[in-house]
């Protein structure tokens, strides 16, 4: 791997000629990588998180030769392991974030569980299941309509979209076979991450794309187009040209560092806090410590600082730089820069149920078969070495068709949910002690949301069966909402997390509506050609009571989409960022990672990430004259 060797050339380059200590110091010359010894290095923009967004914006502000940025990312490069390149091996653990785990959950029976992350260069786009689904059109609309000024909408996003990206066709033959679809207006073809579909099916994958169609869930004819309640092949970030994961570290960093002395990454260190002039307001650069534990040092931003630490660590870092509900600060003896009630809450994941099945006449192969079977495991991974196809193009355990489905298909009750969701107190759904603001906002979230219920083209779950011994139920627009506070000033402490997955009743209804329909498509003759058979406890679970009970015993809260911790929104909604995703009451400071949105979109996260941070990084050229390539 030419650019393992080309970091460690950047980080031996940078050992020799630094000792002399000046007040302010340029960033050196010709490397891409830093170390600790640049203290109080000077950059135009210091970006925390090298994950998805921040790499986005990184590699799209140093386009102008004259723009120096750091990235300051809490973990390290990976090193090429098959792990994380080859789908179909897949091993994520190797950069989770160590030690996060929620709160005793209060709607699954106090269960703890644990939260998910990426801690690496790149971000979750190194360890991430690659799966690429846009929201819907009604999401980015609603986000826009909910600014006090905003162009943002759908058709805002496509472009974004469009640039962010490179499909590559899959070969006609096997795309006819597969039932794969698109609608090339909505494909980019010319940017960084590249796309495609795994050239592999299952036979199973054909019975259970049957089964959908028979039970409602028609052909999508392209799920990157702004709907997808139906049934349709996964895009995926897969680099055809080499069978390897697509990822922002090679996307965004890779393919431009050698040209690009003014983008440097500093790795394995934490940004502890933003710091403030004088005037408590301007931003004046961050504060940052090793990962694995030290003394902090200080690096310097002339522009800005932007924060792209997810969206458990966005919302950490605001609060220990003095940004957040002022009762939380003063708790913890912070000064308050910024007095926003909506720091670290409206945390929002997409939860996700696990259904183990047994079958007495399965197919094979199917998705534990490069597991079971050997010789299977062999000739599939030559025939990956040569032609980049077969199982190891499809991430370990999944299968290669997903449905989407709204609340109609799910249920033709779905009327008497929205009617119920309606009648509820939003008050109701958030701790008793909600800031009045952030309520304001719930209650417009909930509004729009409970529209989308209604709308028979917006998915609200995805059904997915991997081909082996379990299916998969997403819950994609919870109405709960959690929170991420700070329970310590020190900055390698990890903070509090509450998903309150499920403490809404409405969330319980939804999600039991997209069980049954689970229980549907199985019950079709197509699948239960195949023997299948719910495993205990689930089998057992037929009344609406019986399910509630069993999905509070069995619900994951999180898919690692964790969102929305330092929402755009207008001030007296208890927003933290403004239109242009500069946070209240400082200047100098924007959020570009996931903790921005405002709610879940229908979609998986990756896309609408990439895309959003290619619009951010227009809006701060525009403002600054920077100069695109
Ligand atoms: C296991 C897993 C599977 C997933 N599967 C899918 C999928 O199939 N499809 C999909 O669309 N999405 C998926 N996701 C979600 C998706 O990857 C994330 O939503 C996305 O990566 C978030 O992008 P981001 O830029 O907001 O933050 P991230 O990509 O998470 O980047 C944040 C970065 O900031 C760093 N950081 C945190 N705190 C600090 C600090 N204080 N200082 C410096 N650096 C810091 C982190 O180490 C991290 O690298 C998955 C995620 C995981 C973890
Ligand atoms: C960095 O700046 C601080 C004052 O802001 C100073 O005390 C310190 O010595 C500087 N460190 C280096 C390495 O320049
Ligand atoms: C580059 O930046 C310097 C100061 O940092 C400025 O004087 C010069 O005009 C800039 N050049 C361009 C092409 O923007
Ligand atoms: C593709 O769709 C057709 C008709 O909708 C169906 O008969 C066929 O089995 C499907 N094939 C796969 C691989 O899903
Ligand atoms: C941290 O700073 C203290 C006090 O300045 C110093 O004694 C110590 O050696 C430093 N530790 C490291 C790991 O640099
Ligand atoms: C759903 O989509 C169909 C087909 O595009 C359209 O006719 C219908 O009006 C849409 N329904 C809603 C509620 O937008």
């Amino acid at each position: 791997m030419p650019s393992i060797r080309g970091h460690l050339l950047g980080a031996l380059l940078l050992l020799s000629p630094l000792s002399s200590a000046a007040p302010t110091r340029k960033a050196p010359k010709y490397a891409t990588l830093v170390n600790r010894q640049w203290s109080n290095a000077t950059y135009d923009f210091i970006i925390a998180g090298g994950g998805i967004a921040g790499l986005t914006l990184a590699d799209r502000l140093t386009e102008d030769p004259n723009v120096s940025v750091l990235v300051i990312e809490a973990g390290p490069f990976d090193w090429g392991q098959e792990g994380i390149l080859v789908p179909g091996i897949f091993q994520p653990w190797w950069f989770f974030w160590p030690n996060l785990v929620s709160t005793p959950e209060p709607g699954l029976n106090n269960r703890q569980v644990g939260a998910i992350t990426g801690q690496v260069v790149g971000g979750g786009s190194a360890i991430n299941a690659m799966v690429y689904v846009r929201g819907d059109t009604e999401d980015y609309d609603a986000w826009g309509a909910l600014q006090e000024d905003s162009t943002l909408s759908w058709n805002d996003m496509l472009p974004y979209f469009l640039k962010s990206e490179t499909f590559t066709e899959p070969d006609a033959q096997f795309a006819q076979d597969a039932n794969i679809t698109w609608n090339p207006l909505v494909r980019g073809s010319f940017g960084p991450v590249q796309y495609t579909y795994p050239q592999h099916s299952y036979p199973g994958g054909e019975v259970w794309y049957n089964a959908a169609n028979a039970v409602g869930l028609p052909h999508i004819e392209d799920p990157l187009a702004g709907h997808k309640a139906g049934v349709f092949p996964m895009p995926s970030v897969l680099d055809a040209a080499t069978g390897t994961r697509s990822y922002a570290k090679v996307n965004h960093y890779d393919r431009v560092s050698a040209a690009r002395p003014n983008y440097h990454i500093l790795p394995s260190n934490m940004v502890s806090k933003v710091i403030f002039r004088e005037d408590c307001k301007t931003v004046r650069g961050v504060e940052y410590v090793p990962t694995a534990g030290g003394n902090a040092t200080v690096a310097l931003a002339s522009r800005e600082v932007i924060l792209a630490a997810g969206g458990f660590n966005t919302p950490k870092v605001l609060q220990l730089s003095g940004i957040g509900p002022k009762p939380l600060l003063d708790k913890f003896g912070i000064k308050v820069i910024s007095n926003l009630p909506g720091v670290g809450q409206n945390l929002q994941d997409q939860p996700t149920l696990t259904v183990p099945l047994t079958f007495t006449n399965n197919l094979e192969p199917n998705s534990n078969s490069l597991n079971t079977d050997p010789a299977y495991a062999a000739e599939q991974y030559a025939l990956y070495q040569s032609d980049k196809k077969g199982a190891f193009t499809v991430i370990s355990s999944l299968g290669t068709n997903i449905a989407g489905v709204s609340l109609k298909q799910a249920t033709p009750d779905f009327l008497d949910i929205v009617a119920a969701a309606r009648a509820a107190n939003p008050a109701d759904s958030l701790p008793a002690d909600v800031d009045p603001t952030v309520l304001a906002g719930y209650e417009a979230q909930r509004e729009i949301i409970i529209s989308q219920f209604e709308n028979e083209n917006v998915s609200v779950g995805n059904l997915h069966w991997g081909t082996s011994d379990n299916a998969l139920v997403y819950h994609l627009r919870p109405l709960s909402r959690g929170s991420v506070n700070i329970v310590s000033t020190d900055p390698l402490v990890n903070p509090e997390i509450n998903f309150r997955t499920a403490t809404d009743p409405i969330d319980q209804a939804v999600y039991t509506a997209l069980f049954r329909k689970n229980r549907e498509l199985f019950a079709t003759p197509e699948m239960q050609a195949l023997g299948p058979a719910e495993a205990s406890p689930f089998a057992e679970a037929q009344t609406d009571a019986e399910i509630d009970a069993l999905l509070r015993d069995n619900i994951n809260p999180t898919n690692a989409h964790q969102c929305c911790t330092a929402a755009m929104m207008p001030k007296s909604l208890g927003g933290v960022v403004d239109a242009k995703q500069q946070v209240y009451g400082v200047s100098g400071l924007r959020v570009a990672d996931i903790s921005f949105w405002p709610f879940q979109t229908g979609g998986s996260p990756l896309g609408t990430i990439y895309a959003a941070a290619e619009r951010l990084a227009d809006i701060i050229k525009a403002e600054y004259g920077i100069s695109s390539l």
